[in-house]
């Protein structure tokens, strides 16, 4: 059956390695697979205030009521001083609040992480797992999607050119969708 699956990266820079490497994987979904970009980059600051007192910015309604119509969510993140960038983190904090409205309850995840260094964005990677323990969003476990030295890995348009990262990426993505499936 067709799903919705979110595409929410953690990078706003036009040239993301992150995004590059993210937008090939969610191709390799199965084709009744939709991929849905969720804009995050213009959402105002979480401030509990304006939920408590009625004043909900457009942005947030937005992206709530966007968020309510996917299925799955693909979180793509970069590594910025260990963590997730804090537009991600916003992202997560906008959309699980009021209490008790969260939209990432129960829907199903899985987290890939990015880096031009060695170490893969480990730390951003599990932090954000860390949010979705949280969230009650079941997170895919295995295979964990840690791309290191990515810029080894792409060309100068930012296509994927190595035959084993492509597919890695794209068995990844089968098991995810049996996952999704299973969920369902
Ligand atoms: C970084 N970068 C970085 N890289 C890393 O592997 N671990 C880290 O902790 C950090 N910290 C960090 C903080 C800040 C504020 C910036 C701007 C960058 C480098 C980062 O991986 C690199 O800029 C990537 O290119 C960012 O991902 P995108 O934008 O290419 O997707």
């Amino acid at each position: 059956m067709t799903k919705t699956v979110g595409l929410i990266v953690g990078s706003l820079r036009k040239n993301s390695f992150t995004r590059a490497v993210a937008e090939q994987m969610a191709a390799f979904l199965p084709e009744d697979y939709v991929v849905k970009d969720i804009e995050i980059g213009k959402l105002d600051l979480y401030n509990q205030d304006l939920d408590d007192e009625n004043r909900v910015p457009e942005s947030w309604q937005n992206f709530r009521a966007e968020m309510k119509t996917v299925d799955a969510v693909i979180f793509a993140t970069p590594e910025y001083n260990r963590s997730v960038p804090g537009v991600l983190k916003n992202a997560i904090d906008v959309g699980s609040r009021p209490y008790g409205e969260s939209i990432w309850d129960k829907k199903p995840a899985v987290v890939l992480s990015v880096s031009p260094g060695a170490i893969s964005g480990f730390g951003a990677n599990h932090h954000l797992r860390q949010s979705l323990v949280f969230l009650n969003m079941p997170a895919l476990q295995q295979p964990e999607l840690y791309i290191g030295n990515v810029t080894e890995l792409l060309d100068d348009n930012l296509k994927i050119k190595n035959e084993g990262t492509l597919k890695f990426l794209a068995d990844a993505m089968n098991t995810f969708a049996d996952f999704i499936e299973r969920l369902s």
